[in-house]
């Protein structure tokens, strides 16, 4: 699967990826609000393989020099007849600050919209992760809530959990701005 847009390909993983995915997934700093992940060669490889296999993980190729920058998650929730996706990313510092993710989030979400029949899309982020939540409100998403306290990925030195609060966004259908996109099957 490939979409196009003015800068990118938003396409299915392929197997070579494996070494740009782990050029940012090994960054401290990029996984801040996110679980760890094994970033060894061997689970990097693996990662890529499954992601290649299914269809919610969207690699994102900066057209120009043929680089893997990122990735998009995007996932249907259950109940599965409530027509509901939710939306994450991870980027390469190298290209923040360029509207790439921006762009390749729009493209999965028209993707979702003209393709998939998605009634309506969320994503949660960290109130301290402010790039995150702007690039939502730059799809348009509006901030439904915060709740507290509601996630857990790390503990303190005791084995307590440190609990962080968590943004929802979201959007419907008829909410979105059609965004210009070209879809290959
Ligand atoms: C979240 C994340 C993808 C945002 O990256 P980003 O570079 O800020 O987002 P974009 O690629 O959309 O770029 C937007 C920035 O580029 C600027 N920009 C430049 N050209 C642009 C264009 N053509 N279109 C849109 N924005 C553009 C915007 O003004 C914005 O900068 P600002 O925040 O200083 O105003 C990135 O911080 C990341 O990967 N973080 C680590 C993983 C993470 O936390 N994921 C989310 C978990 S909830």
């Amino acid at each position: 699967m490939l979409i196009e847009t003015k800068r990118l390909k938003v396409r299915t993983f392929k197997l070579e990826d494996w070494q740009d995915l782990q050029e940012y997934v090994s960054q401290k700093s990029v996984m801040t609000y996110e679980r760890d992940w094994d970033t060894s060669d061997a689970s990097c490889q693996e990662k890529v393989k499954y992601f290649s296999e299914g269809d919610t993980m969207w690699a994102v190729e900066l057209k120009d020099i043929g680089k893997m920058i990122g990735h998009v998650y995007f996932g249907q929730v259950q109940p599965k007849d409530f027509m509901e996706w939710t939306i994450g990313y991870i980027f390469n510092p190298k290209f923040y600050g360029n509207g790439y993710a921006t762009e390749a989030a729009k493209a999965v979400m028209q993707y979702g919209f003209d393709e998939l029949g998605v009634h309506r899309v969320f994503a949660k982020c960290n109130p301290d992760n402010t790039p995150s939540w702007k690039l939502l409100e730059r799809l348009s998403m509006e901030r439904e809530g915060c709740s507290m306290k509601r996630v857990c990925f790390i503990k303190d030195e005791k084995g307590q959990p440190i609990w962080w609060d968590e943004y929802q966004y979201a959007i419907l259908q008829e909410e979105w701005p059609v965004f210009s996109c070209t879809v290959h099957k």
